[in-house]
């Protein structure tokens, strides 16, 4: 064989250096080369032709020779070139190194995500939190990824708060509870993966949007490509739960919507991209119409497939202002439509009303416009408008009978169609009939219309009343996610949301019957999703409840990831001064789980230069400390003594994962 292709038989084992139809990344190899890449150097290695040259022996210690290789790739002849260093260019790139082949894990202490403080009233009051933002290499990352055990668990009932007895399943062995899962969210994922793997009919976030407020401002220069790798992270294993005909639903506004889009495309692909939905979140005042230029009211929905063509999503319709072109009245509808008469609806309603027209609304007076709506409602199936019918869409067998009605204003003519509905015409015209535009919202038949890709009614005057719960800024409204429930699952569905928040997402699927998981790290508090739970079980009214007619019931499951090392990064993270610091730093010597590589003599020798750091960089120092694969407890220690887990930890965690006892 060929040296050139040994080498390329060699290289095309690492499926990152293979392009979709099978060429080698020639241009991915060189740059890593460059690199001295440990992953490439290996792959040489592993094959002793390649070993033998391109690699020098100097005094028993082998030395890569990174110009000969590159100068051998660079040869024209030597590999195939069919490849074009622009197909390897398409995708998110950071530091030369595609999205896709970066295995980092990007974990994030989600911080400033939200204004997390109970009390503050005022954006001033904002504290000015530490941040920690850590990206792990895929050589840092042992069981990072691995389930977690579970602890804390309760069912929350009608009747109050109560033990957690045992999961319920369904026939196929699934857990039917609605589940509210406390901690890291990408673990927290990663312990659903198993029992919930393709189960979850819709997936709706509404992560950080990287705004240059939130979390991820802590350390600018990796800002960007740290969102990317956080959203990433959690996507790739996100898909993994949605069911074949499932959706992924992303709120995200215009500072990442690009990159979100591009990133949704690699990890769903483009065949999956269903909509991209323009939300109003705000009106045009207040402070935002200061400044001259376009005033950002807008965010967006994005919508994802898991597979394009098994995608079938619900008709929605919403409400809307009465379409005024809907005024004429058929005045003998139990008749045959041929001899149907027209009158306008005003007339009707004088008729009604035994009220002359002119003075309906003088005698009428406040009561006019409601005692108009429900005669356009109780006639709603002979309120009708008169449209033209274009040519250009209509068969040759309605457009004979259009001509012919055409020039005849004596009668109705109808056009019988199967499968569709009739063609009923007058005078060249098409019958419209007001009933096939009404919709039922709140047990109310209304004036509606299918939705489009803009949602400007989504949004309350009273949003920060909903649930009674409060997360300045991040709360999303109950409608917007009741829409998109309606559109993406039917009764009974189970809906991911792994950003939860103040509970949205689970509250709104609540009172529509569906199964939800919520995930969340922060605890907060009063306003925690818990709390809207609750409400939402004893009979909360706001937001979608009169709609939905919620009276009150149901139950749902709290759960918590064990912390271990992740109970420090808090205890850190809430440390007031260097005493509080030190005090932390004791307990870790005894009782953390350090990187390997702490040297605790050198530490300890170093400890006055320690003291002189900032209470930040003090803070930081600690937290890089800890080894990130023990920050909560892998379910592979569930029998060690050490932890000395409680009978009731074992217990919910064997039942959740269905071990054997
Ligand atoms: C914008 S808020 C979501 C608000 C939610 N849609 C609602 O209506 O209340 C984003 C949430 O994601 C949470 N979050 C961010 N990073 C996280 C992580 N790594 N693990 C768990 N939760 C995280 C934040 O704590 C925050 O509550």
């Amino acid at each position: 064989m060929l040296l050139y292709e040994t080498l390329e038989r060699q290289l095309k084992k690492e499926p990152n250096y293979v392009t979709d139809n099978g060429k080698l990344k020639k241009w991915v190899v060189i740059n890593q080369a460059k690199n001295n890449d440990a992953e490439l150097i290996g792959l040489l290695l592993n094959d002793t032709e390649l070993k033998a040259k391109f690699f020098i022996d100097i005094n028993g210690i082998l030395v890569f020779n990174q110009n000969l290789f590159v100068q051998f790739l660079e040869q024209k002849n030597y590999l195939n070139d069919s490849y074009t260093q622009y197909i390897n260019k398409v995708g998110l790139n950071i530091d030369g190194k595609y999205l896709k082949q970066r295995n980092e894990v990007a974990l994030v202490w989600p911080f400033k995500d939200c204004v997390l403080e109970g009390g503050q009233s005022r954006e001033e009051d904002k504290r000015e939190e530490i941040f920690f933002n850590e990206i792990l290499a895929q050589d840092e990352i042992t069981q990072l990824l691995e389930p977690k055990v579970l602890t804390n668990a309760k069912r929350y009932t009608e009747k109050g708060e109560e033990q957690l007895d045992k999961f319920n399943r369904n026939e196929k062995g699934i857990i039917t509870d609605n589940i509210i899962l406390k901690g890291n969210n990408l673990l927290g994922l990663h312990s659903l993966k198993e029992e919930f793997a393709e189960q979850v009919k819709l997936i709706y976030i509404d992560p950080p949007y990287n705004t240059g407020n939130d979390s991820f401002q802590y350390n600018d220069s990796f800002n960007h490509s740290t969102w990317l790798t956080f959203i990433k992270n959690r996507l790739e294993i996100a898909r993994t739960l949605l069911t074949n005909d499932g959706t992924i639903a992303i709120s995200i506004d215009h500072n990442e919507i690009g990159y979100m889009i591009s990133l949704l495309d690699e990890i769903f692909g483009r065949e999956n991209k269903k909509n991209i939905i323009t939300i109003k979140r705000s009106s045009v005042s207040g402070a935002k119409v200061i400044n001259p230029g376009v005033v950002n009211v807008s965010e967006f929905l994005v919508l994802y497939s898991r597979t394009a063509n098994l995608w079938k999503p619900n008709k929605v319709f919403r409400s809307k202002e009465r379409d005024d072109r809907y005024n004429n009245f058929i005045s003998n509808i139990e008749e045959d439509p041929s001899s149907w008469k027209y009158e306008s609806v005003l007339d009707a309603f004088a008729k009604f009303k035994d009220i002359q027209k002119s003075k309906l609304k003088k005698e009428l007076g406040a009561d006019y416009d409601i005692e108009l709506e429900n005669f356009f409602i109780e006639n709603k199936d002979r309120i009708i408008r008169f449209a033209g019918l274009d040519d250009k869409s209509i068969s040759e067998g309605v457009k004979n009978v259009k001509y012919l009605s055409k020039d005849d204003d004596t009668k109705t003519y109808v056009f019988n169609r199967e499968n569709h509905n009739d063609y009923y015409l007058y005078k060249g015209n098409a019958i419209l009939f007001f009933k096939d535009r009404l919709i039922e919202v709140e047990g109310k038949w209304k004036f509606g219309e299918m939705i489009s890709d803009i949602w400007n009614d989504v949004l309350p005057n009273d949003i920060h009343n909903e649930g009674g719960v409060t997360l300045r800024k991040g709360k999303k409204p109950e409608k917007l996610l009741n829409r998109l429930i309606d559109l993406c699952t039917n009764y009974g569905d189970i809906i991911l949301d792994y950003h939860l928040g103040s509970g949205t997402t689970a509250a709104v699927a609540h009172k529509m019957n569906r199964q939800y998981i919520g995930l969340e790290q922060l605890n907060y508090g009063a306003n925690d999703s818990v709390e809207r739970l609750k409400n939402v079980i004893n009979g909360d009214q706001s937001g979608i409840s009169k709609q939905m007619n919620w009276q009150k019931g149901g139950e749902f499951v709290y759960l918590e990831l064990k912390k271990h090392n992740q109970t420090f990064i808090e205890q850190i993270e809430s440390a007031k001064d260097t005493k509080a610091v030190l005090k932390i730093w004791e307990e870790m010597k005894a009782k953390s789980f350090l990187n390997y590589n702490v040297d605790l003599q050198k530490q300890e020798q170093h400890i006055d230069e320690f003291k002189a750091l900032t209470l930040a960089e003090q803070k930081q120092h600690l937290v890089e400390l800890l080894d990130k694969n023990q920050l909560y407890v892998n379910l592979s220690s569930l029998n060690d003594k050490d932890f000395a887990f409680s009978a009731e930890e074992k217990k919910v965690t064997q039942d959740f994962y269905q071990l054997k006892k």
